[in-house]
């Protein structure tokens, strides 16, 4: 070219929990069948959409006009459905302007850094979810500015950091949290949340809280939205039916805008953000038009409930084997259908291996010369075993050792045998 085209945030976009995937398929080639334990589909991990929601589907693909494009910000009535729901929640108020639609919180995501100032830095977690940490770092050109999740401490923010970095970098301008938080299934107390937005207000700075597990919240897990403690700070909240409905194939996420008539300059950045998704015109109509009818139906809740015991069921006995390990760090998820072990510091050593065939050995090699610790383990796992989880280091951009494995899958005894050939992996591997 005779002039470089390729953007220079380019390095910074992995994706490891679907890059991992070409790994796995030459596992199985050497005839190891996979379990697949990377990839947060509940659908593709057998989860069946309930009958009741795709008869709501058929009957509504009988409207011609969910073949139409939709208005840009989203369908009006689904919009005010939103809205209202949200209204009676009780925390900040909003109408339906307050809302606008993507093809995914991925494309939300996108959207939101894309269009922020390439100077301004959100502050996110660490381990981080690599869409919102790599599209961070590619639009700043600069490393993903993180706050540490505390293994030690139950994965609850250690805010003591935040305010540091907050601090120390003028750039800083915003600060995201995931509540239900993947990869740990963590769920911010709302004491926690009121700190961060404290924190927020007194450096000036918005909060995004990506919420889009917020109704697979296990009970009693103290589950809140950024709305009931936003007070007058600007933030967005994102929400999705990807997971929920669940419905990831259909592309379709929102994110709710609050205060924008409290601050100038985030008003204009949600202005901004507006009007590139109207460069795309709109998203996908057919799941908003479902959504009112699938998420007012008295089924809904009770079927949410339902999975989330499941997955907490499967949380328990994970915890319950994996607890024993001494090298490593697990806890009890309460909302989503990840958990996360972090190895202790010393377990892991560059010449461990597990029993791996020949051929695989050689083919895995050359992927572990420069890799992690974790991400050596997690090779070995899926070359020995055939089960693929996802390295915390590379997965998650996170400063901890560690992987992270689904709670989704439907089988509860092919689970546990999941689980406990993990454990002894884990065992076999340190003392290798
Ligand atoms: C925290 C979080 N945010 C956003 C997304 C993207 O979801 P969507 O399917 O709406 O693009 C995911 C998907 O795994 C996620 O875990």
């Amino acid at each position: 070219m005779r002039s470089n085209i390729v953007h220079p945030g380019a390095d910074k976009l992995r994706y490891e929990i679907r890059e991992i995937v070409a790994v796995a398929k030459r596992v199985s080639v050497a005839g190891i069948p996979i379990t697949w334990e990377n990839i947060g589909d509940p659908v593709a991990k057998g989860e069946v959409p309930p009958a009741w929601i795709k008869k709501i589907i058929q009957d509504t693909t009988k409207e011609d006009l969910i073949f139409a494009y939709s208005p840009t910000k989203g369908l009006e009535e689904t919009r005010e459905y939103i809205a209202r729901e949200r209204n009676l929640e009780g925390g900040i108020q909003i109408t339906a302007e307050d809302i606008l639609f993507f093809n995914g919180l991925g494309d939300a995501i996108s959207h939101l850094y894309r269009n922020l100032n390439p100077r301004a830095r959100i502050i996110g977690p660490d381990p981080a979810y690599p869409t919102h940490s790599s599209s961070e770092a590619a639009h700043s050109d600069k490393p993903h500015i993180t706050y540490r999740l505390d293994p030690e401490n139950g994965w609850r923010p250690d805010l003591a950091d935040m305010e540091q970095k907050i601090r120390a970098n003028k750039d800083i301008a915003g600060i995201i949290i995931i509540n239900p938080d993947n990869p740990t299934g963590f769920v911010y107390p709302q004491e926690t949340i009121k700190s961060i937005v404290a924190l927020a207000k007194k450096y000036k700075l918005f909060i995004i809280s990506d919420e889009i597990y917020s109704n697979l919240a296990f009970e009693g897990s103290g589950m809140r939205k950024l709305a009931s403690v936003i007070g007058s700070v600007p933030g967005i909240a994102m929400r999705g039916i990807s997971k929920e409905f669940p419905w990831p194939g259909a592309r379709c996420g929102w994110v709710e805008f609050y205060n924008r008539d409290k601050d100038k300059n985030f008003d204009a950045y949600a202005h901004s953000i507006v009007a590139s998704k109207t460069l795309e015109v709109c998203s996908t109509t057919l799941p908003q038009r479902v959504l009112p009818k699938v998420m007012s139906d008295p089924r809904y809740y009770p079927y949410l409930a339902e999975r989330t015991r499941r997955y907490e069921k499967k949380a328990v006995y994970a915890h319950e084997v994996l607890s024993k390990l001494p090298g490593l760090i697990v806890h009890k998820p309460q909302g989503a259908f990840y958990m996360t072990g972090v190895f202790k510091k010393g377990l892991l050593k560059k010449t461990q291996s597990l029993p791996v065939k020949v051929e695989l050995k050689k083919f895995i090699d050359p992927y572990l010369a420069k890799a992690s610790l974790d991400k050596r383990f997690v090779y070995y796992l899926l070359a020995s075993t055939g089960i693929c989880v996802v390295p915390l280091s590379s997965g998650f951009n996170s400063s901890v050792q560690g992987f992270r494995f689904l709670l989704l899958e439907r089988d509860m005894e092919k689970f546990k045998k999941t689980i406990d050939t993990i454990a002894k992996a884990i065992s076999d591997f340190a003392v290798s």
